[in-house]
């Protein structure tokens, strides 16, 4: 019987099953999600595979580019046609946006029955519960503020020890220069400019100042001689990237470390997973150093799956790729290919590298400590518009079309025009 016919009849039996009341259950879901570079779909087939061994198909519908602006605008579209997707893949706040619409699920049920509230750190159930409710399933802990290095290009200029603060960084970009490689790998996109200055702005004025100006948007910081200071640090880390970085995607600044074409590149650890997908070796090929500065700091973000409100019939399907997502095991595979840290705080970290159990350790201290902090850049430090304010100040900096001096008092305007 030919394909179509076949999806006619399941959709016309489905149809008179649900009209008498009997929802014929869906085993499928459809899944909204910016993970398209080589890393990210490694990783995300662990996901896939584990939900086809219970029976469930996955439906991929990838939408390309960093840190998901593309994807929040698509998805918007989608909802607004009907087409609701079974779970999508969304950061901090625009978790909260969407909760805010009621449109939602609830998986309270699952993460009372499966203790999510006793394994999910404190930082993450902020998001991941809307009114106590559980309503995103946390895949991960990503952090920002990490430098990934060539290892050869580190030997080739005599460099043996992380950089601590950020003269000893630049120091190390000048002699990769002087040395003829291109010293600092950068894409050239707003997201990935502002994912930098997050670890600058702590490099430079330390976590209380980030905090002060990021978390509690208290203008006296934000439009400060301190925040020029750290916008001048910026536009020095600027002149170290090469003249073909405007609009370059994250994952090909990483290449360019990957191959040693530069000496290192600043961005999540995301980044990791590349490594990872061109069978790198921490310590041997490549180096993972918190950001100069901000050594005792977590800057993170998490990576969660959001499920919709869907019909009767699809919720069986989506109430097992939440229970897949919090899986102590999934959490192991799927971190350790992804490059970030589990979200649950029993996942031992056994299967992962040294970078790895770096970020777990790390992640640990600072949930003890209070240093762990959200990084605006991806989501976790203030909703999206003020998020896209502060994209659009900083990287009219990084591209010069803005001046250091001018950049704190554009900032504190524009985050005021943004409220
Ligand atoms: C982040 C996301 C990561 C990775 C990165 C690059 O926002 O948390 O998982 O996808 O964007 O696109």
């Amino acid at each position: 019987m030919q394909k179509s016919l076949m999806s006619k009849l399941i959709g016309g039996v489905a149809g008179l099953a649900m009209m008498s009341g009997v929802a014929v259950a869906q085993d499928k879901v459809d899944v909204v999600h910016w993970w398209t570079s080589g890393g990210e779909a490694a990783a995300l087939n662990v996901l896939k595979g584990n939900l086809e061994k219970e029976g469930v198909t996955w439906n991929d519908v990838p939408i390309a580019g960093g840190a998901g602006a593309q994807a929040m605008t698509a998805l918007r579209a989608m909802v607004t046609a009907g087409n609701v997707p079974t779970a999508v893949q969304m950061l901090g706040f625009d978790i909260t946006d969407w909760a805010e619409q009621g449109v939602v699920a609830d998986l309270n049920e699952i993460g009372a029955e499966e203790k999510w509230d006793d394994v999910v750190p404190a930082a993450l159930q902020k998001f991941a519960k809307y009114e106590d409710k559980w309503i995103a399933a946390p895949v991960n802990v990503h952090s920002v503020n990490w430098i990934w290095v060539n290892k050869a290009a580190m030997d080739k200029i005599g460099v043996t020890e992380a950089p601590t603060t950020m003269d000893e960084l630049f120091a190390m970009l000048d002699k990769a220069k002087e040395a003829g490689l291109i010293p600092l790998a950068q894409g050239g996109q707003p997201w990935q400019e502002a994912t930098m200055f997050d670890s600058v702005v702590i490099a430079t004025n330390g976590l209380d100042f980030y905090k002060k100006a990021f978390i509690d948007l208290d203008e006296s910081a934000i439009n400060s001689p301190e925040m020029t200071k750290a916008f001048e640090n910026l536009v020095k880390l600027a002149s170290y990237a090469d003249p073909a970085m405007s609009g370059r995607e994250w994952n090909l600044a990483t290449a360019m470390v990957v191959k040693g074409d530069a000496l290192l590149q600043v961005m999540g650890d995301w980044a990791k997973g590349e490594f990872n997908a061109a069978e790198k070796k921490p310590g041997t090929d490549f180096m993972c150093f918190r950001f100069p500065g901000t050594q005792g700091n977590v800057v993170f973000n998490s990576d969660m799956f959001v499920l919709f409100e869907v019909g009767e019939e699809r919720r069986p399907a989506q109430a097992k790729l939440a229970s897949a997502v919090l899986d102590p095991a999934f959490q192991s595979t799927f971190n350790v290919v992804k490059g970030s840290v589990p979200a649950r705080t029993d996942v031992p970290d056994t299967d992962f590298d040294e970078c790895g159990k770096k970020g777990m350790a790390d992640l640990k201290e600072a949930n003890e400590k209070g240093t762990l902090v959200g990084s605006l850049a991806q989501g976790y430090g203030q909703p999206t518009a003020i998020k896209n304010a502060y994209y659009d100040v900083v990287t009219n900096v990084f591209h010069g079309q803005m001046t250091a001096a001018d950049a704190p008092a554009a900032l504190a305007e524009a985050i005021n025009a943004a409220k």
